[in-house]
């Protein structure tokens, strides 16, 4: 396929780190996704059509104008979900997608923390379950990413990089998400008894150790997840993509405005994430 954004992605870092919890080769080409149109088929391929739109979220090697993508991986964009739209939404919003359904299993009414909530996950995990009737609450470093969750219907945002307000939420969640890592601890004293944390990344720098007796104790889940163990064949990227557009079609997820790069200017758009200037998408133009 020919690329024509191309998403940047935490994993990136911890690959070019030489420190991605499923791979440690270093260095390391780096691209995991992306979207465009097929621009050629392999010999042996009969079911796809040149010149269609797709999107990608695990193909690695792809930070490039043409990527080799195998068969089983292509997610077809419907009418309605554009290139720059897919590869803003893609990774991020499966990921969403599979916390929120596969882990969360909410009730109407669930009061929720999510961390780092004005993140490319924290946005559409969010809005997933505000439709869903959970009240969602969160943490933000800047005050337009506070005041982006907030327009969103999260009801309230907390200073991530602060923490006088912290022992106000002690036992106060049905579950807290947690993709910074080093907050485990407080993810965990935020929940009530028989809460759950749903640990699912580290950009904040790694977990410490969680002692399960004190877990025990108090009925509380420490439950986790990784999107390349929900993703694995052509029928399960289908399902999910499409339960994922449909939220998007139908208006009930907006995004913010995703910041692009050029290719050839990927250090800037590295440099950029890991300092935490986004808001939501970081996106590659080659
Ligand atoms: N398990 C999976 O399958 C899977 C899949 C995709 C992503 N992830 C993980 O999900 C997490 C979020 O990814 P994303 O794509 O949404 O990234 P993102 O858009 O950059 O959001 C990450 C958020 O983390 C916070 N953060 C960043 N650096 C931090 C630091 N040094 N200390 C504290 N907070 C920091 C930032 O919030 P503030 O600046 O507002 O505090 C930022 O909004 C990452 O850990 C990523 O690895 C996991």
């Amino acid at each position: 396929m020919k690329t024509e954004y191309i998403g940047l992605n935490f994993a990136d870092i911890y690959r070019r780190r030489g420190e991605y919890h499923i791979e440690n080769n270093k260095p390391y080409i780096n691209g995991y996704e992306g979207a465009g149109r097929i621009v050629e088929l392999g010999l042996a391929v009969i079911e796809h059509k040149i010149g269609s739109e797709i999107l990608f979220v695990d193909v690695p090697f792809s930070n490039a104008e043409y990527v080799a993508v195998p068969e089983d991986k292509i997610i077809y964009l419907p009418k309605g979900i554009n290139a720059k739209l897919a590869a803003s939404i893609g990774l991020q919003g499966l990921t969403a997608d599979f916390l929120a359904h596969d882990l969360g299993h909410h009730k109407e009414g669930d009061q929720v923390f999510i961390s780092g909530i004005s993140g490319g996950v924290g946005q559409i995990l969010s809005q997933i379950l505000i439709s869903e009737g959970v009240s969602v609450f969160g943490s933000a470093s800047a005050d337009k990413k506070k005041a982006a969750a907030l327009s969103f219907g999260v009801k309230e945002v907390f200073s991530s990089r602060e923490n006088d307000w912290n022992a106000g939420l002690t036992g106060k969640f049905d579950a807290v998400y947690d993709g910074v890592g080093k907050t485990l601890n407080q993810s965990v004293s935020f929940l009530k008894n028989r809460g759950r944390v749903i640990f699912f990344g580290m950009a904040g720098g790694n977990p410490p150790q969680i002692n399960l007796v004190e877990l025990l104790a108090h009925s509380k889940s420490l439950l986790t997840g990784d999107l390349w163990d929900y993703l694995i064949s052509f029928k399960e990227r289908e399902q999910r993509s499409q339960r994922l557009f449909s939220y998007f079609l139908n208006n009930k997820i907006q995004i913010s405005e995703p910041k692009i790069f050029l290719l050839a200017e990927g250090k800037k758009a590295h440099d950029y994430l890991e300092a935490g200037k986004n808001i939501g998408k970081v996106l590659l133009k080659p």
